[in-house]
């Protein structure tokens, strides 16, 4: 698939089985990741991976959050699950420093365009991945269990498998209701 092609048909797959992208196309997935833009060369990214019982241990951090947020009970087993819908997830962190050109906000940004690199280098090699958020990727108590910084920020959870039905190819947006000329 040529890389305008990539652009122009990336699309979210939700429905993930095994096996998740390994060896060299993870690394490749990883690696699109870091070459998201990037002001000021801060490198404001991790990665954290979980596949296999890493998954069941995310899990277990989000329930965990989401009963010290009094959710219902049905939100927490929710919570709990929410990793296991897909054989891998990247948990993409920004780690946005204080700088006085560069803004926390543009460290953000950096961290949201690996992901949609990620997601695109998993579709260029025949997988597929949702970005997933959520209220609970704001909450200092999953920060710390996941071992963050005070200014880090997660900006999603990136969803890796094979895909388990057939990439559907939507017309492209109507051009007219979002573009205007200056
Ligand atoms: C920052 C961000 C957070 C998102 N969070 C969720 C989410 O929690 N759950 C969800 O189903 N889709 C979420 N989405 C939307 C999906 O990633 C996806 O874009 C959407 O299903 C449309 O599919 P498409 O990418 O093929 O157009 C999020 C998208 C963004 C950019």
């Amino acid at each position: 698939m040529d890389a305008l092609t990539l652009l122009l048909q990336r699309q979210s797959v939700g429905q993930l089985s095994s096996p998740a992208p390994q060896g060299e196309v993870l690394q490749r997935i990883l690696q699109a990741g870091l070459r998201a833009p990037d002001h000021g060369a801060l490198h404001p990214w991790l990665f954290l991976i979980a596949e296999g019982e890493g998954r069941a241990r995310l899990g277990n951090m989000l329930a965990e959050v989401a009963t010290e947020r009094n959710e219902s009970a049905e939100s927490v087993l929710k919570a709990r699950q929410a990793p296991l819908r897909a054989p891998m997830v990247i948990t993409v962190v920004a780690k946005a420093v204080a700088h006085p050109k560069v803004p926390l906000f543009e460290q953000q940004l950096s961290a949201g365009c690996a992901v949609m690199a990620m997601q695109m280098a998993a579709q260029a090699q025949g997988f597929g991945g949702i970005w997933r958020s959520g209220p609970l990727m704001f909450e200092r108590s999953l920060h710390r269990a996941l071992q963050l910084a005070e200014q880090d920020q997660i900006v999603g959870f990136l969803y890796l498998g094979t895909p388990s039905v057939d990439l559907r190819r939507e017309p492209y947006a109507d051009l007219a209701a979002h573009v205007r000329s200056l």
